[in-house]
């Protein structure tokens, strides 16, 4: 089953499709978005460097995009 994710960077939206279970920062680089910003640890999780917000019911929290598996749809706020 494919997963649907909703991306915003500032005012552009767009949706990206994925498998269940692949990893997030994997998703936004195949599709050209990467959330990494300088220099970074490849997804080994120490960096930081790809945080984005993930909107949830209540608020965004910000996570790690290497340590965010896609099990259902998601709504993601890139940071510039
Ligand atoms: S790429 Fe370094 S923590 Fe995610």
């Amino acid at each position: 089953m494919e997963i649907q994710l909703t991306v915003r960077l500032g005012a552009v939206m767009s949706k990206m499709n994925c498998a269940r279970g692949a990893t997030l920062r994997n998703v936004l680089i195949e599709n050209g978005q990467s959330p990494n910003r300088g220099i970074h640890c490849s997804g080994l999780g120490i960096c930081g460097t790809c945080l984005v917000e993930v909107v949830e019911e209540g608020g965004r929290q910000r996570k790690r995009a290497c340590q965010i598996r896609c099990f259902r749809n998601l709504e993601i706020i890139l940071l510039s």
